[in-house]
């Protein structure tokens, strides 16, 4: 049976954990190409980051002992040079760019009157401006091929407030007023543009979270919930299955909207 990604690529930044991990593993098992970026070295804030050459490394094996191509980029979303040298660098490897899964982010807590102007920024910059632009230099590459997707990885904060995390919550939805902005621009062209909002996942930012709090992954999950359905979190898989959807052919009238993936937790 053919692959369903065969032969497109995929472009993924926070791709070594996570989300972006299990999104490139998927979509090359699926037979895409895959652009790897990631910030491959440690930041300050929030602490729990522990980021690594090692993690990019580990993809790299993986996805090629599935058979599947990838290039591994270590930069930061927030650095224009970095942006542009992985861009350029993917292009080069594979001939262009189908696919941005815009997924790098950071989440930490703090009442909006107590984060420090560092803090603020550093969440902004990454989660919403780091978005934009890593969306600057992938959309000539899509307008090129007159056709092509743009998946943001929000939140359910992008969709409501969030207690002690005003500034994660504000650049999540930052980032649907980008991608609606961006799906009229970007119509023309044959390009959707979508943003995902998942509620809590269970991967390293919970167990970095919970770190954070000294407290447990549990509490930090029923924190943000009210999730309808008994879980206390969903699984990358299911943020795996919303991509797979949304950057494929079955979503093809899919643009400017939101796309909920909350257990039932926006409808309290
Ligand atoms: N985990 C959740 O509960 C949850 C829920 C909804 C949405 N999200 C969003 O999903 C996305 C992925 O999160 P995750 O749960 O996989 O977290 P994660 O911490 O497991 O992975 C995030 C990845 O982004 C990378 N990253 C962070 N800052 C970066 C930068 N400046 N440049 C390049 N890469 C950077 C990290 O190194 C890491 O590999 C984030 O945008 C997050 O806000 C997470």
């Amino acid at each position: 049976m053919a692959k369903e990604f065969e032969g497109k690529t995929i472009f993924i930044t926070g791709a070594a954990k996570g989300q972006g991990r299990a999104v490139a593993l998927a979509f090359a098992k699926e037979g895409a190409n895959v652009i790897a970026f990631d910030l491959g070295s440690r930041i300050p804030y929030p602490a729990y980051n522990r980021s690594s050459n090692e993690d990019l490394e580990k993809l790299k094996d993986e996805v090629e002992g599935l058979g599947g191509r990838i290039v591994i980029f270590a930069g930061d979303v927030r650095n224009e040079e970095d942006v542009k040298l992985a861009v350029s660098r993917g292009v080069d490897a594979f001939g262009g760019i189908d696919i941005l899964f815009s997924n790098a982010g950071i989440a930490a807590y703090g009442n909006s009157w107590e984060l420090t102007s560092e803090q603020w920024h550093t969440l902004v910059d990454i989660n919403l401006n780091g978005g934009w632009l890593v969306s600057k230099y992938v959309i000539p590459h899509l307008i090129e091929k007159k056709k092509g997707v743009i998946i943001y990885n929000s939140s359910i904060a992008g969709l409501r407030g969030m207690n002690r995390m005003s500034h994660y919550a504000a650049s999540k939805h930052g980032l649907v007023g980008l991608a609606r902005s961006q799906a009229i621009e970007l119509a023309p062209y044959g390009i959707r543009v979508v943003t995902l909002h998942p509620t809590g996942v269970n991967t390293p930012m919970n167990d970095g979270l919970a770190e954070l709090e000294h407290t447990t992954v549990e509490e930090i999950a029923e924190r943000s919930a009210g999730n309808l359905l008994p879980v206390p979190w969903i699984e990358t898989e299911d943020v795996v299955e919303a991509v797979k959807y949304l950057a494929g052919d079955k979503a093809r009238f899919i643009t400017g909207s939101q796309f909920v993936i909350d257990a039932g937790l926006l409808t309290r």
